[in-house]
């Protein structure tokens, strides 16, 4: 099967309820890891200028949420229907607008520049040319770029020979780990300056949940937020998780 068939028939299939909430079911510690990303994304940029983004990859609208939320009016695009039909509850349910679009990120249906922003958080990698999508977004956006994406990591190449990480996800792609100086590269060629970039350490594989809703109260949990955040002091610049964002 080909392999945005397989992205559809995989988003096609999942519980629908547990998206559309998606994270606020999930433990706390993770809840914490999730937005750290979003939040250490908007550290490197400095402040929002934006009031609209396009969510690349969006799926069933949690970016979006997060964003319109922030008074950034987005955009959810995706190659699934029935995970922009959970975005479309969510955005009722959880009081916030948002345009929908489906489409395929390899080639977006926008002219350029059309957005103040463009956003993705988990998506580029489940692509078969990441840089090619990375490449629509730097031509629709016009301001501000930000990408929050597995990052190919020798630490993550160790996770996978021990079977903590795997190189191809349940929705059957491979998965396409970025480097920073990969995106930069395009970026740069692209007309984009003053890039950023950091690493993190950010783990929540589902079988973690278990282990993670035993932080879940204080005082375990402020542990865990101090010894998270030491880590990541220490030697987030190893970590698996890439942020890149940059500015015209
Ligand atoms: C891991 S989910 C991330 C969703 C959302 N960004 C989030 O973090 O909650 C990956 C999303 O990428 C979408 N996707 C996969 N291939 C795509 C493509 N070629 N074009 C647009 N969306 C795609 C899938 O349908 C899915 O919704």
């Amino acid at each position: 099967m080909q392999s945005r068939a397989r992205q559809i028939e995989f988003y096609a299939s999942l519980d629908a309820e547990s998206e559309i909430e998606r994270p606020r079911h999930y433990p706390r510690p993770v809840r914490l890891l999730i937005e750290s990303k979003f939040h250490r994304a908007l550290r490197l940029l400095g402040h929002v200028a934006s009031t609209d983004a396009l969510c690349v990859c969006g799926g069933s609208g949690m970016d979006a949420e997060w964003l319109a939320h922030r008074a950034v009016r987005p955009t959810i695009l995706d190659i699934s229907p029935e995970a922009l039909a959970r975005a479309r509850i969510r955005a009722q349910r959880h009081g916030f607008t948002a345009t929908l679009v489906r489409g395929d990120a390899a080639r977006l249906p926008f002219s350029d520049q059309s957005f103040n922003m463009a956003l993705v958080h988990d998506g580029l990698h489940h692509l078969d040319d990441p840089y090619g999508a990375l490449d629509e977004m730097a031509r629709v956006a016009k301001h501000e770029l930000v990408v929050m994406e597995p990052a190919s990591a020798a630490l993550t190449r160790l996770a996978v020979a021990v079977g903590l990480a795997a190189d191809v996800e349940p929705a059957g792609n491979a998965v396409r780990r970025l480097n920073a100086t990969g995106i930069r590269e395009r970026l740069e060629a692209r007309g984009w300056r003053h890039v950023r970039s950091a690493r993190d350490f950010v783990y929540y594989q589902p079988w973690t949940f278990a282990i993670y809703r035993m932080a879940d109260r204080l005082p375990v949990f402020a542990v865990f937020v101090l010894a998270y955040r030491l880590l990541n002091l220490a030697s987030g610049r190893w970590g698996n998780s890439l942020k890149v964002v940059a500015r015209r």
